[in-house]
């Protein structure tokens, strides 16, 4: 949440900061502001709303001239959106300023020590208390003064600082928040996230725990907490730029949803090799596979969903017995690891706070952990023993639908290699298996081109109160994804139900009209499907279906029914998903709401 960028060189700072911050408005867009040198005195500008705003008000940054500055796009956590809240935040003299991202813990108490030793608040962030504190510090050594906040803060952070009296440097420092630093042409440049540097550099140096950074427009150093110097190596990103804009798309949704066959037959196609599957970042021998007594999947909303969903493909296939978590929980029971427990971790951003945190832990217990992440060099993926990438490039709307998908491919992956090592399934079935992934990424597209007829009949419900998503095995999985899109992106209360669970007490809810989205993709739950969806509709819903191709016999219950293409039963998902992204696309569209940024939203969730 929140997103920083910094600046030094002999470039003009604030249209780069502008630049910078407008590839990291998905993490947070309630405020924003910037604050630049102009060779006399920091000055700042300040807004609540969109970026938009702000640049505006500073004519796209002509209106701050200087060559070192620092922005900030705000998610709110401490303080509402305001002016006056939104970051950059100063000390009283105006000669020390500075953006974070992340959340001091320890901020009231430190608020109080300071106020009795004269200093003023004027906002209600946490942030206010790193200038005032900086300035408590600050004996001319700006580093010096760094390293003292670093040992009083609690909590996470991402720092950028300017000190007036030292106008040729940039400091930025890093706990538990996102930080990446990179050479420009002709300066140096920070941000919590890769997209805002691209432009300029593809060289990044990734800033780990408690390691400072001091920059001129030439030099890069990199301290630690007690100040003495670091070595550090650049990581080379190979993303295309374009990835990072809509590219004549209306939404980055939209624009993601299409990437989606291209994002699947990245991930998979590395690790289809010499008629088989080899997964060489795994680093386990077919001894340790075999070996694997239990799996421990963890992760947060639409990762977690797709752990849902792998639980029964890991369990039907491979016999192997899943645990899936939300990671907000997890991390606050008190597992049991027995021998032979691989913890899986899922994550797009691998900045999600409460994910990060289950890592942790599950390897402070002994377990040995294997991330599943989008981002590369991120948090999880550095701290995870092994990692899987998924290979679906930057993703920048809120909602995920590419990044979700290529999360689905590297668990078949693995499920299709686990069944196969441990004797579950013979190599023919393996390679039909392969044969049938392959084929997803033209069935997706197929699924795509039908959007129109979605489009039309999206926009019937765009007056929808709530609307139930059901679904056995698989399909409930399904149904926990579909109804998550529609309530993020339109606002419409939705809710989704293992189907057998919903005459526990849920079908009290269903009124003339309800819509019920009701997914059938496993032929053996067919039946017992249709009876749930004949007691819904006999008690007025609107019954739309999703199902395979061929089954015909689902219009008996169904008002509108979507076919999706055969597929082998384990990888369902990948297809049925594509139908109800879209009417949740277009529901949000039609209702007139902000479909890539939805309110309250932000893309990484680096708070708890
Ligand atoms: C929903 C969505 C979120 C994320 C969740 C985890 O569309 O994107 O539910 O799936 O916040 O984020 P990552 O995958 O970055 O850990």
């Amino acid at each position: 949440m929140c997103g920083i960028v910094g600046y030094i060189g002999n470039q003009q700072a604030a249209p780069i900061l502008l630049d910078g911050l407008s590839k990291l408005e998905y993490r947070g867009y309630d405020s924003a502001g910037i604050a630049v040198y102009n060779g006399e005195e920091i000055i700042t500008a300040k807004s609540k709303g969109r970026l938009k705003v702000l640049s505006e008000l500073t004519h796209g940054g002509d209106a701050m001239p200087g060559t070192l500055g620092i922005g900030h796009t705000r998610w709110a956590t401490h303080g509402e959106p305001s002016d006056v809240n939104a970051h950059p935040h100063m000390n009283k003299n105006e000669s020390i300023v500075v953006v974070h991202n992340g959340i001091i813990e320890n901020y009231l108490k430190l608020k109080k020590k300071l106020e009795r030793k004269g200093y003023e608040f004027i906002s209600e962030t946490d942030t206010e208390v790193i200038a005032h504190l900086l300035d408590y510090y600050y004996k001319g050594n700006p580093l010096e003064a760094v390293t003292k906040i670093m040992h009083r803060m609690e909590g996470s952070y991402a720092l950028g600082i300017i000190f007036k009296e030292h106008p040729d440097q940039l400091y930025a420092v890093r706990k538990d928040s996102p930080l990446i630093v990179g050479h420009t042409d002709g300066g140096n440049i920070l941000a919590s996230d890769v997209p805002a540097v691209l432009k300029y550099t593809r060289d990044v140096y990734f800033i780990e725990n408690e390691e400072i950074v001091r920059m001129t427009d030439a030099k890069m150093e990199f301290f630690t907490v007690d100040e003495e110097p670091l070595e550090k190596e650049s990581v080379r990103i190979e993303w295309d730029v374009n990835a990072a804009e809509k590219g004549g798309y209306d939404h980055f949704m939209l624009k993601e949803m299409y990437e989606q066959p291209k994002a699947i037959i990245d991930t998979f196609s590395p690790r289809l090799k010499n008629d088989g599957i080899e997964i060489e970042e795994l680093n386990m021998s077919d001894e340790e596979i075999k070996a694997i007594r239990k799996l421990v999947i963890v992760a947060c909303g639409s990762a977690y969903h797709t752990g849902v969903t792998s639980k029964y493909i890991f369990e039907g296939l491979a016999r192997v017995s899943v645990e899936v978590d939300l990671a907000s929980e997890f991390r606050y029971r008190d597992p049991i690891f027995e021998e032979g427990t691989l913890v899986v971790v899922i994550s797009q951003s691998g900045e999600t706070a409460d994910t990060l945190a289950a890592l942790r832990e599950s390897q402070k217990r002994g377990a040995r952990v294997l991330g599943i992440v989008n981002v590369v060099g991120s948090s999880i993926a550095r701290e995870a023993d092994n990692v899987m990438y998924t290979w679906a490039g930057p993703e920048i709307a809120v909602a995920t639908t590419k990044a979700y998908s290529s999360q689905l491919i590297a668990l078949y992956l693995l499920a299709m290699k686990f069944a196969h090592v441990r004797g579950k399934i013979d190599k023919k079935e393996l390679m039909q298996m392969v044969s049938d992934l392959k084929k997803l990424p033209d069935q997706v597209e197929l699924l795509l081109n039908n959007k129109n007829k979605i489009q039309k009949f999206a926009n019937r419900y765009l007056a929808a109160k709530d609307v139930f998503f059901i679904g056995r095995g698989i399909d409930y999985a399904i149904s926990l994804e579909g109804s998550l899109k529609l309530k993020e992106i339109s606002y419409i209360h939705s809710e989704a139900y293992a189907a057998g669970e919903l005459k526990h007490g849920t079908i009290s809810l269903i009124e003339e009209g309800t819509l019920v989205a009701a997914v059938l993709t496993q032929e053996d739950l067919y039946k017992k499907m249709i009876s749930n969806m004949v007691e819904v509709r006999t008690r007025g819903a609107f019954v739309l279906a999703v199902t395979n191709e061929g089954n015909a016999e689902v219009e008996k219950a169904a008002d509108y029914t979507v076919y999706i293409p055969n597929t082998n039963k384990y990888f369902a998902n990948t297809l049925a998903i594509i139908p109800l992204q879209l009417f949740s696309y277009y529901v949000s569209i039609g209702r007139g709401c902000d479909v890539d940024k939805p309110r309250n939203l932000a893309k990484s969730v680096t708070v708890e």
